[in-house]
């Protein structure tokens, strides 16, 4: 529709419309008739417009770039998207996680950042957040978490109690509740989050060697971040700041950049390392794997529709190609299957089939048929079925031991194994003392005395000073002091100051 303009309005038919104006009516002042089939065909489009929302991180926005490979990593894997030289078309999907389609960009939040690839061996999704690490390690929880995020079923309201009552239970949540209530949690612009594939990936290189990988995005804008009054007063006046600011940089001509750089652990050291690397709660401090160049993308190209290329974008952890797979990851297991599972829901059986979502430098050819609005199909004379005698695609045998790992074959139902140094404030204390500068630590005071304030169940907010006292003691301590002090009546700028915890890290994952 958007390659030519036609001289006359048309039906979806293409047939010449009569009006573009006026209804065909009994008389100038009499009934509608219902045989005014462009009048009807017109309304009942416009009633079908929209598709349900995402269930999560459903307000967002995006554009269109190209990755480039300027390092060697082809040691590690044998991905043609990763080797040297290569380049690759990349579509981009930022977004907030709790929030509705029209919610204000700049709430506090974790923003999402989902990324296409391309490539001429199929798609690569890598479909990760702003942080390193998550809120839960199991995913028989999201649906839990995100319940007590979005908003109470009576009032509709989005509700501190019930958010609190979550983490303060599920303590694993720390080190990522560390990172939201802290500056991370107010980008000043999707231009300046870095982005995270947060999970361990698999590398297998052309030997069949197998690698565990986390995926880095350093923007080379910078991560900057905003306070939370300035937040507040952008959230009322400009709800789509975010999608803005990225859509108008864009247009002129100032296109963001990204590095891309992986950890790399060897196989075996999986078994041993001092934390269980198939936590998401948990980084891969620098020290122990240091960052290793691939590459960088540059957005360069604003969807021409919003709906078609942004809304109607699937992204799945599911997505991989050869040389790149999962890992044991039980929230990554879960998010494989979860995926393509919504948007058959949201977008439809064929989503796939969308420009959008197809792959673009790779061929589709499989024994899937039919469904609702397909698009593409095989040849008439290509056979139907697996195995056939007469031609057809066949699996690749050189993908048969891709993706696998060895595992002990017992069903069970159970936390995952604990390493020398797991723990679930362990790593949370250390983002807050090692990382987070002196006036960082007072404004995660103040943002923490604020949700202290919000909790109306004192057993709640007990528990929260037992979880930030785990966080980290003379934290604990200061947050019970600020609370009581503004409960008494003092104002926020009376909050006591937060003891000197040690130098700032100049790198952003504990991790250094
Ligand atoms: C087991 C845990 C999880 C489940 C079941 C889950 C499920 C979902 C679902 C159903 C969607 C909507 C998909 C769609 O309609 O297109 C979604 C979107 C998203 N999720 Fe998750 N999620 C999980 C964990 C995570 C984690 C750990 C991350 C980041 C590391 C993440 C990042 C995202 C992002 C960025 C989007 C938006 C993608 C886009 O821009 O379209 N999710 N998630």
């Amino acid at each position: 529709m958007s390659e030519s303009t036609p001289q006359f309005t048309t039906t979806q038919t293409g047939t010449p419309v009569a009006s573009d104006a006026h209804s065909l009516t009994v008389g100038a002042d009499g009934a509608t008739v219902l045989h005014d089939r462009y009048l009807v065909e017109k309304l009942a489009q416009f009633n079908r417009e929209r598709i349900p929302e995402r269930i999560v991180h459903a307000k967002g926005g995006g554009a269109f770039g190209e990755l480039v490979i300027t390092g060697d990593v082809s040691a590690y894997t044998r991905a043609a998207v990763f080797q040297p030289g290569a380049t690759s078309e990349t579509l981009l999907r930022f977004s907030s996680v709790a929030g509705e389609l029209g919610s204000p960009d700049t709430w506090r939040d974790v923003r999402g950042f989902a990324l296409k690839f391309y490539t001429t061996e199929g798609n690569l999704d890598i479909v990760g957040n702003n942080t390193p690490v998550f809120f839960i390690r199991d995913a028989i929880k999201f649906p839990d978490f995100i319940h007590s995020q979005k908003r109470l079923p009576g009032s509709g309201l989005r509700d501190a109690d019930m958010q609190w009552d979550f983490w303060t239970l599920s303590p694993e949540s720390a080190h990522q509740v560390t990172y939201l209530m802290g500056d991370r949690g107010l980008p000043r612009s999707w231009r300046h989050v870095n982005g995270y594939g947060s999970h361990t990936y698999q590398w297998i290189n052309a030997a069949g060697e197998r690698f565990w990988v986390k995926y880095h995005f350093i923007a080379r804008q910078g991560v900057e971040t905003i306070e939370a009054p300035e937040a507040e007063a952008i959230a009322g006046a400009d709800a789509d700041f975010y999608r803005r600011d990225l859509y108008e940089a864009i247009e002129r001509g100032e296109y963001p950049t990204w590095d891309v750089k992986v950890q790399v652990m060897p196989y075996d050291d999986a078994k041993t390392y001092r934390f269980n690397p198939f936590d998401l709660t948990k980084v891969w401090p620098h020290a122990d794997y240091p960052l290793i160049e691939v590459g960088h993308f540059t957005l360069n190209r604003n969807p021409q529709n919003h709906f078609a290329e942004i809304e109607q974008a699937a992204f799945s952890p599911a997505n991989q190609v050869p040389g790149t797979d999962i890992s044991p990851d039980k929230m990554l297991m879960a998010r494989v299957f979860s995926y393509p599972d919504a948007q058959r829901y949201r977008v439809g059986t064929n989503y796939n089939q969308l420009p959008v979502n197809a792959p673009h430098a790779a061929p589709v050819h499989n024994y899937s048929q039919d469904g609702a609005q397909r698009h593409h199909f095989n040849a008439p004379t290509t056979p139907v079925y697996a195995p056939n005698s007469f031609g057809g695609p066949h699996a690749d045998p050189a993908r048969a031991a891709e993706g696998s790992w060895e595992h002990d074959g017992e069903l069970v139902r159970a936390a995952a194994t604990l390493h020398a140094e797991d723990g679930d404030f362990g790593q949370a204390g250390t983002l807050y003392r090692e990382v987070f500068d002196a006036s960082a630590k007072e404004r995660f005071l103040v943002t923490l005395t604020g949700q202290a304030q919000a909790i109306s169940i004192d057993e709640i907010r007990e528990r929260f000073f037992g979880y930030w006292t785990n966080v980290d003691a003379s934290l604990g301590a200061a947050l019970r002091a600020a609370y009581t002090a503004v409960a008494a009546g003092d104002t926020a700028a009376d909050v006591p100051q937060q003891p000197e915890a040690g130098e700032p890290e100049p790198d952003e994952a504990h991790a250094a």
